[in-house]
């Protein structure tokens, strides 16, 4: 059993071994407290700082993961969701691999997910996050999602989302329309905006397309305390534009 261990202020540690004592800068919290039984109690570290104990999710596993390559963030994920709705019964593909969080994030949400990395050291890096999830509807496929691809058969049933995070999505375009069904949603993430460009340009010249939206989301986390009430001194304004397609025609 993993818990998660937080003060007051929210700072939290994940407790994969609750047979040791748990050391903090604020003195230890003893392993006979790291239990179920303390769950929603307050417990005391030897220094007497308050603790809550709570039992980890799927929330602190997905913080937990292990990144290498630059993952897609939370609000970022929310709005992929959100915006292509696929649920319990949607296939999706999801390309570039990367460290996999948002092959995990839709594999939590959907049925089944391909996902595609060109970079087989990567995908690696994406099955053990998938392992420590415990997802199993993750299919991994290594290759070049920019280059064509002449067997269909990749992938078993037509799909409802592509999601690409690499750095050319216009050269997957073509890859895309083998695999999207008609009404199914392409979310492209790009961190700049010449990549936009050149995505919109390729889908409207496809005609197969509609583009919804291009967006940027901006996360504006403020502090508020009794004393303090401002933005956060560290604020990450730009992670990705995102571009919502609607394949429309066959
Ligand atoms: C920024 S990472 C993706 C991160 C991922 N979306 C996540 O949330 O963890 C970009 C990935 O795209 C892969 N990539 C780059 N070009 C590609 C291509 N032509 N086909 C498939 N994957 C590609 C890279 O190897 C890299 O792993």
């Amino acid at each position: 059993m993993s818990y998660i261990l937080i003060d007051r202020a929210g700072k939290s540690h994940f407790i994969s071994d609750a047979t040791k004592n748990f050391h903090t800068k604020d003195g230890f919290v003893k392993s006979s407290d790291l239990c179920d039984d303390s769950v929603g109690k307050e417990i005391l570290s030897s220094k007497g700082k308050p603790f809550y104990l709570i039992k980890a999710n799927d929330s602190d596993l997905f913080s937990r993961l292990k990144r290498k390559p630059q993952a897609i963030m939370r609000k970022d994920l929310g709005f992929i969701l959100a915006n292509s709705f696929v649920g319990k019964n949607s296939v999706c593909i999801d390309c570039g691999t990367g460290s996999g969080f948002c092959s995990v994030f839709l594999a939590e949400h959907t049925k089944k997910v391909y996902s595609i990395d060109v970079n087989p050291e990567n995908t690696e890096i994406a099955k053990e996050n998938v392992k420590r999830m415990n997802l199993d509807n993750v299919v991994f496929l290594n290759l070049d999602f920019q280059m064509p691809i002449d067997d269909d058969s990749i992938v078993s049933k037509k799909v409802d989302l592509v999601v690409l995070d690499i750095p050319q999505p216009w050269e997957a375009i073509d890859n895309v329309l083998k695999f999207l069904n008609i009404g199914g949603f392409l979310i492209s993430y790009s961190p700049s905006v010449n990549q936009v460009s050149h995505t919109n340009a390729k889908l409207l010249e496809s005609r197969k397309f509609i583009v919804l939206k291009n967006s940027q989301l901006v996360e504006f986390p403020w502090k508020i305390t009794n004393q303090v009430q401002r933005p956060e001194s560290s604020i990450l304004l730009h992670t990705a534009f995102l571009t919502v397609a609607r394949r429309v025609l066959e």
